[in-house]
């Protein structure tokens, strides 16, 4: 992101002398103004709304091509492999010996070799042109989800990526520019989503016991010191974002699940946010335990190690969310979600609602809620979710993705929440460059939100 990105940016955002000049009474009219001119200056949010959501001829199977087989590739690699009427094609990857690795789980899976890619960084695109596949699959660096993305796409395939799908606006808007045009599926795997825990809090957002949610946090709160300096893996990529950006570089898994319980998109939606950043310490503590004469030392970080927003959505609920991974710390996704008749809320994973608890004002263990809430997926898949990654929730999202693909259903997740969820990263790096200004979230449903239907997994 450039100098000039950013001055164009925080020309929309409330400037603070404005503050001061106009007092408290002016306020509504300044921030008024500043998000109305944000918004004027756009016309991509007043180009006709898509038609919605896209539904495409059920599949006989499911062609894949997969980007990207590192850590969190290989995983979804391992579950695609043992999920019916997936036939893995082709995989790329810079570096041969992952690609290798791939076909040779492919042989052990029974499965024919994959054809492999990998003539460098740009490589994907021969194989979107080249491969008949159904869907591209990618779990690149964050830089790489869009370009991968958009060539999947523009080559007749549906693409779906890991977190986050964007890094800044201009990315969300390429992802659903793309999708419209091509009438492609373009989804990003938020694997929070599918979560146990989560699905039974948005099992019991649907049955009202909690009552009208109000208010929801989540965050991404992992000590990722030693992966940030991993001469491997995410080391080599990952860190380099905490030396440009200050902001929430990672939102989505804990506003994924709270969206969800919230209708974001279906409707309701994102409207605006203001966001914090904590002085920046944590990897230059760590920069200490380096070897002296390692270069890593003189490497200058700007990411706040804590930080966190505050969004509004236009049902007036509001959402706290956390970026905290360069601090040690125990994992926390914070995993709450409160209403008029409940609270549910994670780390440990607790329920309270007033009346059916076991005691007044106390939380009972969410193991007690299993039993008669557990979501029907999990009721489902639990035996084949087991020993699959991050405690069995990436199996029933890489099983979801297959599922409404060869059904020709509507995919859990579209492309509209790719780009809402993933706006927040560049929204909380303008309202932290702006002092905290209130930043207005794109509508990149243009309207749409407003007749969109709620989420309907429940009943998968
Ligand atoms: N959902 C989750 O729980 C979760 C967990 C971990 C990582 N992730 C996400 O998964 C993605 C990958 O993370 P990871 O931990 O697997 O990282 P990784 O570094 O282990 O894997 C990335 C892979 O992409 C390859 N690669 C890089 N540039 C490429 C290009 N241009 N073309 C083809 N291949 C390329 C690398 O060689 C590597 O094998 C990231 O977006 C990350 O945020 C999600």
């Amino acid at each position: 992101m450039s100098h000039a990105d950013d001055a164009t940016r925080n020309a929309a955002v409330f400037n603070r002398r404005d503050f001061v000049r106009l007092g408290a009474a002016g306020l509504g009219v300044a921030l008024g103004g500043a998000s109305l001119a944000a918004h004027a200056a756009d016309p991509r949010e007043t180009a006709p709304a898509a038609a919605w959501p896209l539904v495409n001829q059920p599949l006989k199977r499911v062609r894949v091509g997969f980007v990207g087989a590192g850590g969190m590739g290989t995983n979804h690699i391992r579950n695609l492999l043992r999920i019916p009427g997936v036939e893995l094609c082709a995989v790329c990857d810079i570096v041969e010996s992952k690609v290798k690795n791939v076909q040779e789980l492919a042989r052990k899976a029974g499965q024919k070799k994959p054809k492999g890619y990998s003539r460098g960084p740009l490589d994907f695109k021969r194989m979107c042109e080249k491969e008949d596949l159904d869907l591209v699959y990618t779990a690149t660096p964050w830089e790489w989800h869009v370009p991968v993305c958009v060539a999947a796409m523009e080559n007749g395939k549906h693409a779906c990526t890991e977190v986050p799908a964007a890094v800044t606006l201009e990315e969300c808007w390429q992802l659903v520019e793309t999708a419209e045009k091509q009438q492609k599926h373009c989804l990003m795997m938020e694997n929070c989503n599918y979560n146990r825990f989560e699905l039974l809090t948005l099992n019991l957002v649907r049955k009202g016991l909690l009552g009208d949610v109000v208010y929801g946090a989540g965050g991404y709160c992992h000590d990722l010191r030693d992966v940030k300096f991993s001469k491997d893996g995410e080391g080599l990529w990952r860190r380099a974002h905490a030396m440009k950006r200050n902001g929430n570089l990672y939102p989505t898994h804990g506003l994924g699940p709270v969206a969800q319980c919230m209708d974001v998109n279906r409707g309701n939606r994102f409207q605006y946010l203001v966001s914090l950043s904590s002085p920046s310490r944590g990897l230059q503590e760590f920069q200490g335990t380096l070897p002296a004469d390692d270069p890593r030392r003189q490497e200058k970080y700007v990411l706040g190690d804590v930080n966190v927003s505050l969004i509004y959505t236009a049902s007036g609920q509001t959402i706290t969310v956390v970026h905290d991974t360069n601090l040690p710390r125990p994992y926390s996704r914070i995993s709450m979600v409160q209403g008029t008749k409940g609270i549910v809320e994670g780390y440990p994973d607790r329920v309270y609602i007033e009346g059916k608890s076991a005691k007044p004002h106390t939380y009972d263990n969410a193991e007690e809620w299993y039993p008669e809430h557990d979501h029907p997926l999990w009721k489902r898949h639990n035996e084949a979710a087991k020993g699959a990654g991050h405690g069995g929730m990436d199996y029933i999202e890489d099983f979801r993705l297959i599922e409404c693909l060869l059904k020709g259903e509507p995919m859990d997740m579209d492309v509209y929440d790719a780009a809402a969820l993933s706006a927040v990263c560049e929204l909380s790096e303008r309202s932290v460059a702006g002092k905290s200004a209130m930043v207005e979230f794109p509508d990149f449903t243009r309207g749409n939100w407003k007749t969109n239907k709620p989420l309907g997994i429940i009943g998968a």
